[in-house]
């Protein structure tokens, strides 16, 4: 039988992923100053033991600005490297690569945890010592009604937050990652450019969509310069805005051409995040097909996402040439080994790809569970008696 493809290795520059499942960046806002501890060794670590080939840290901010929420990961700073090296070696040692998402929240910034109501944090909302901060944008356009309009940076300040980008790249670097992926999507501060909903510039980082991707691809472009020529670097996009006049495809092929003349090995493909509202088809897989027509438009490997649920739907999205990685958020968090459980599935039934802690003896135990059949209960204690 051969190979899967999902199960395939994918070389990317120096680094092999063993398989092609990736769990998605995913915001936790379970930390206070950035500063990663035992939970996020042990929520991202369970995925490298559930056997996935690479695992992205969440949106993590490029400055304290930055940050969706107080409860953020960040790595404005050198103090938060060693927690995310003692992620990264756990992931290594357990033969997944490590990846982090470098992101800058622009407007949405300050916001509440989605579990504490979502929106912006108010002077009335803030939980004790958890102030509200002034947001930045590419124009003074709020996130909504009820939302603080944000400054609009100049181009002085730009520069500033590049060079934020390009900081937390070369702490990435110092903290042992293999993957940088930039975060262009979801309606965060690099989307917030290339969105025409948000961007109303007059200067040459708005208007067309050459001066809308001109910020982002100098944030592509100055992190490229730093981030190592061996490993490869991610961005992630949203191919379409929610709201129909909004970013369209053909916008989004256009931008990931721009990102691969400058060497952005892999666009990571999402959507929607402005205005709210999806105009789009909804359904399982639904942005599979902008990863397709990304990666058959601008000659670059895509990685697809958005309700991907079962190890057969992602085999068929490697299989067919839609993309070369699948990534999953929420079917992660409800299975971490998801990817064990697809190698499974797709290979007959093996325990080869466990961790050799726990295969062996499943594989042992599933010889006895044959033996027995199922157990149909309801007692619980359901036993033959020796011969
Ligand atoms: C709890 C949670 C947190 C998320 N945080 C991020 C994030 O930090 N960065 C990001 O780009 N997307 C984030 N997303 C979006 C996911 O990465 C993913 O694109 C989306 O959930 C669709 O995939 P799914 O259907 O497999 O969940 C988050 C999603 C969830 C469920």
């Amino acid at each position: 039988m051969s190979t899967p493809a999902l199960l395939q290795p994918l070389t990317l520059r120096d680094l092999t992923l063993r398989n092609r499942l990736v769990v998605a960046p995913m915001c936790q806002y379970s930390v206070a100053d950035g500063l990663v501890g035992d939970y996020h060794l042990v929520h991202l670590g369970r995925f490298a033991l559930g056997g996935f080939g690479l695992v992205i840290v969440e949106a993590t901010g490029v400055t304290a600005e930055g940050r969706i929420s107080h409860g953020d990961v960040g790595l404005w700073s050198d103090e938060h490297i060693p927690g995310l090296a003692r992620i990264a070696d756990f992931l290594h040692a357990e033969g997944a690569a490590a990846g982090i998402q470098l992101s800058h929240a622009g407007n949405k910034a300050s916001s509440r945890r989605p579990w504490d109501g979502g929106g912006p944090v108010t002077a009335e909302n803030a939980r004790p010592g958890e102030a509200p901060w002034p947001t930045v944008s590419a124009s003074e356009v709020p996130v909504g009604p009820d939302w603080p309009t944000p400054h609009a940076l100049t181009v002085e300040e730009l520069a500033g937050i590049r060079e934020a980008f390009v900081a937390a790249a070369r702490r990435s670097l110092e903290a042992g990652f293999d993957v940088v992926e930039l975060h262009g999507a979801h309606g965060y501060l690099l989307h917030q450019f290339l969105s025409p909903l948000t961007n109303r510039r007059t200067d040459a980082y708005g208007g067309s969509l050459e001066g809308r991707m001109r910020f982002p691809l100098e944030v592509a472009e100055a992190v490229r310069a730093v981030w190592p020529a061996d490993k490869p670097l991610f961005v992630r996009v949203s191919a379409v805005d929610g709201s129909s006049d909004g970013i369209t495809i053909e916008d989004t092929v256009v931008f990931a051409r721009e990102l691969r003349a400058l060497g952005v090995d892999v666009v990571d493909v999402s959507g929607g995040g402005i205005g709210g509202g999806w105009d789009h088809p909804l359904g399982y897989g639904y942005q599979v097909p902008f990863a397709a027509q990304i990666r058959d438009g601008a000659d670059i490997a895509t990685m697809a996402v958005g309700l991907v649920v079962d190890p057969r739907q992602a085999e068929a999205i490697v299989a067919g040439g839609s993309a070369d990685l699948v990534a999953l958020a929420r079917q992660a968090q409800d299975d971490p080994n998801f990817a064990v459980h697809a190698a499974r599935e797709l290979t007959g039934g093996s325990y080869d790809s466990y961790p050799v802690q726990a295969g062996p003896r499943l594989g042992s135990r599933e010889t006895v569970l044959a033996k027995l059949g199922p157990w149909t209960g309801p007692d619980p204690v359901q036993v033959e008696s020796p011969a």
